[in-house]
């Protein structure tokens, strides 16, 4: 028999639960770093011209496919134009691979909260944290040297992600939002408020919102602006198409769209004070400018971050339970939001239980997960497919599903409109439709084919050739193999 398919308790619910996926790692250690190397306060500006024409736009977009399909993203697609099922198929596999790496960075996080206490990094946190404990490989090409400290700890985290999932959409993901995200906002006001208290913490605020306006006649930086809503809002890659799938008939959607979409950048913006306050302090204490500073990704996080703490004597430990708990938090929720996806897609097409589709899809890719970023390579890993699935594997999703309802079959524009119309306060019209129809599109088209010219020219970084092969493009194989095989299978 099959199962019935499960509601949010309340709207209320639905938006916590996709705050909370949009609020992730993104927010905390990207999006500091991606404002600052783009021109810092003038960032803001391309970055909110971005969330109004693009993010937005497809966040109703995306909202609208859901809530009228009732199903995940191939059942959803499937019902707009048939052969589309494949764009949802696309769609789910990108969401396994980021969940492949999600799931590393969280462990860091994770593991990053237990050596807060003492400062466990010592002296030298970028040593501490790139040679002692993700021994880098400089092997050339995949080289399986097992590390028992990242096994264990990504079992613990894989762990938490299952047992959530299995929990399902009301007792699962809603009510983990439920006590996650409450606790983030005020783990993050805290350390906010301390960061602001900091020596120097001005010196850092100045270098993030003195607008450089210079930069603002750079394409790169706008293109950094469209780049980052997407992963940010959680949209383009399925996620706010199944979690809108699980709503009531009758839900206001335009007005959760802005209250998310407010609430992702209020976070964002809130937490690139919060770093760069630090920032300023740790440039203080060395005597030296926020620009000398200032790493980059991944390293802003693991390794600016603890030097920062390393220098706060008393408070230490306290700061660095609070940002690496934050981080962790903030990621969970994401994470699950998007495992959902896969989950929800078997569930839709093969009528499988909750419980087959966690252990089996859930399951599966905890497995290659711990596999991959238990080895020696996991920093290289998570640099590799990030780069290759957001720029290639969400941008193209996007990009085909804006595509398919605003230049291809145009009614479908009218009806999904006409759909959000009929149930929401503030109304979607020409404003909606000519961003969906002209900027969004050629934004996400130059954006793509600048980003395929320069890997094809000259690859990504200085990873080796079978590395680029096997995890860059490889991902990009996997996802459209996946779109071709499964739009093929026919429906239980
Ligand atoms: N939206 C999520 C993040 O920012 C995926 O990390």
């Amino acid at each position: 028999m099959t199962e019935k398919r499960e509601n949010w308790s309340a709207r209320s619910g639905f938006i916590i639960a996709a705050i909370g996926s949009a609020v992730g790692l993104g927010n905390i250690w990207r999006f500091p770093y991606v404002a600052y190397e783009n021109g810092g306060g003038a960032f803001l500006i391309p970055y909110l011209i971005a969330l109004l024409t693009a993010g937005l736009p497809l966040l109703f977009l995306d909202y609208a496919v859901g809530h009228r399909s009732t199903g995940s993203p191939p059942k959803a697609y499937k019902q707009l134009l048939k052969p589309a099922e494949a764009l949802g198929w696309w769609q789910v596999c990108v969401c396994i691979i980021i969940a492949l790496y999600y799931a590393g960075v969280l462990t860091w996080a994770g593991s990053y909260v237990y050596f807060s206490v003492g400062q466990v990094w010592g002296s030298d946190p970028e040593a501490f944290f790139i040679k002692q404990y993700l021994q880098n490989s400089s092997a050339e090409n995949f080289d399986m040297t097992f590390i028992g400290h990242l096994f264990w700890p990504l079992i613990a985290v894989w762990a938490v992600i299952l047992v959530i999932l299995f929990g399902g959409v009301k007792k699962g993901v809603e009510l983990s939002n439920k006590i996650f995200m409450p606790l983030l906002i005020v783990l993050f006001t805290i350390l906010v408020i301390q960061a602001l208290r900091l020596p120097g913490a001005v010196d850092g605020l100045n270098a993030f919102f003195t607008p450089n306006w210079k930069a603002m006649m750079d394409y790169k930086v706008w293109l950094a602006a469209y780049g980052h809503i997407f992963f940010s809002l959680s949209v383009g890659f399925g996620i706010m198409v199944t979690y809108a799938s699980y709503l009531k008939p009758k839900t206001n959607l335009t007005g959760a769209g802005f209250i998310v979409g407010f609430a992702n950048s209020s976070f964002e913006i809130l937490a690139g004070i919060g770093v760069f306050a630090a920032l300023g302090f740790m440039a203080h204490s060395a005597g030296t400018t926020v620009q000398d500073v200032v790493s980059g990704g991944i390293g802003l996080a693991f390794i600016a971050f603890p030097k920062i703490i390393s220098s706060l004597g008393a408070g230490a430990d306290l700061f660095g339970i609070l940002f690496f708990t934050s981080l962790f938090v903030a990621g969970i929720t994401s994470m699950v939001s998007i495992l959902e996806v896969p989950i929800a897609a078997m569930q839709d097409k093969l009528k499988w239980s909750r419980v087959k589709a966690v252990s089996i899809i859930g399951g599966g890719t905890g497995l290659v997960s711990i596999f991959l970023f238990s080895t020696v390579n996991a920093i290289k890993l998570v640099d590799i497919i990030d780069h290759f699935i957001n720029n290639i594997g969400i941008v193209s999703g996007a990009l085909i599903s804006i595509i398919m309802v605003s230049w291809f079959k145009r009614s479908l524009m009218t009806e999904l409109e006409m759909h959000i119309n009929g149930i929401s306060t503030i109304q979607l019209g020409r404003t909606w439709e000519f961003t969906l129809t002209i900027i969004t599109p050629v934004v996400l088209l130059s954006t793509l084919v600048m980003t395929l010219v320069a890997l094809l020219q000259k690859g990504y970084g200085d990873y080796s050739f079978g590395l680029q092969m096997w995890f860059g493009w490889g991902s990009i194989i996997f996802c459209a193999l996946g779109a071709l095989l499964f739009s093929k299978l026919n429906d239980r």
